[in-house]
């Protein structure tokens, strides 16, 4: 009763928000279950699943994309984050996967280089960061091109990964970053660090989407603000104007608009997170690249393999 009266309050809210309007771009509802992308400056997508070692591409403005393999790694049954560390050269995750516990086999968590610069993808493995079970997503660092930051779910931590010698060292371990109980939970999942050096990062467990100031080279001041509502938040990414577009499960993209004291506006601005029907559980979203029209859509990936465009021109009223 309270629940439904709960409901109908928050159906009622919702017809005021802006609402932009989506399109499927591709759907294999059996497989595979879609988990992270990255933008190529063609406007090609790459695109990751956590239940394949296969790296996908796929060009959001074919009519009826389809998948189609870049790479395959070896010793792997997963993949996760990606992330554009220098112009056309990606660093990669993948592992050997329990889904049911939510953790990969000790010793198979690896980063990859993946460098398209040629016709040729150059595979290169950089590190295999022995002391986790499961890193999810993935984020470069403003001013350290070699740099690339690593979420840690199990341990509640980020690492920092030099692509360039292989070290890799935790960053930073915060309570706001360990997941909850019961097992197997996840806590923080994605991240992205600003250019101000502002490290943003949602903790799936703890439904809360936070920021900390994180100075790789000096002391980081462990200042944890909360930046969204209770919302079970995945990926994201930044916009031009700093907003901060989020894929929410179970079915929704969360906008948080940056307010002048410092506090973000929360506006569920796709999809729903009542009565999900357009995204099925999503994983992260990334903006297009190639031609304003690109640089407009938000392209979002879900469990449920669906990859869905947002057209963030104009919002519905
Ligand atoms: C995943 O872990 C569970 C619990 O330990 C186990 O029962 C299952 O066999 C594992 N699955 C695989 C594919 O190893
Ligand atoms: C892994 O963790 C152990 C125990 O905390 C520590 O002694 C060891 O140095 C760590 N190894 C690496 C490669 O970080
Ligand atoms: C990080 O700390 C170092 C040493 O304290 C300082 O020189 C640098 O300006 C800081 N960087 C940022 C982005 O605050
Ligand atoms: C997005 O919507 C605008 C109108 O609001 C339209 O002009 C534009 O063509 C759309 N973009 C795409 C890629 O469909």
């Amino acid at each position: 009763m309270i629940a439904s009266l709960f409901v109908s309050c928050l159906l009622a809210l919702s017809a005021f928000a802006a609402e932009y309007p989506t399109r499927v771009i591709y759907q294999d509802l059996s497989d595979p279950s879609l988990e992270n992308i990255a933008v190529r400056s063609s406007g090609n997508l790459l695109i990751t699943s956590v239940t394949s070692s296969t790296l996908y591409t796929l060009d959001p403005t074919a009519t009826n994309p389809s998948l189609t393999n870049v790479i395959t790694l070896p010793g792997a049954n997963c993949l996760t984050g990606i992330v554009e560390g220098q112009p056309e050269v990606f660093a990669l995750i993948s592992s050997s996967m329990n889904l049911t516990l939510r953790r990969a086999a000790p010793g198979s968590v690896t980063v990859w280089s993946v460098d398209l610069t040629s016709g040729i993808p150059l595979v290169r493995q950089i590190a295999v960061v022995a002391n986790t079970t499961i890193l999810d997503g993935v984020s470069t660092v403003p001013g350290s091109p070699n740099l690339i930051l690593a979420a840690d779910p199990d341990v509640g931590a980020v690492w920092q990964i030099n692509m360039a010698t292989g070290e890799a060292q935790l960053a930073v371990v915060d309570v706001s970053m360990a997941p909850g109980a019961p097992a197997p939970a996840l806590g923080i999942n994605g991240l992205h660090m600003n250019d101000e050096g502002m490290l943003y990062y949602s903790n799936s467990q703890q439904t809360t989407f936070l920021r900390m100031p994180l100075n790789l080279t000096g002391a980081s001041g462990n200042t944890v603000q909360p930046a969204g509502d209770d919302h079970e938040y995945d990926d994201f990414t930044f916009d031009a104007q700093g907003r901060i577009w989020v894929a929410t499960h179970t079915g929704a993209v969360t906008l948080l608009t940056p307010e002048t004291d410092g506090s973000f506006q929360t506006e569920i601005v796709a999809g729903s997170l009542i009565e999900p029907s357009v995204f099925m559980e999503p994983t992260s979203a990334e903006f297009g690249r190639g031609s304003p029209a690109q640089e407009a859509t938000l392209y979002v990936t879900t469990e449920d393999g669906q990859l869905i465009a947002v057209n963030t021109t104009s919002a519905e009223a």
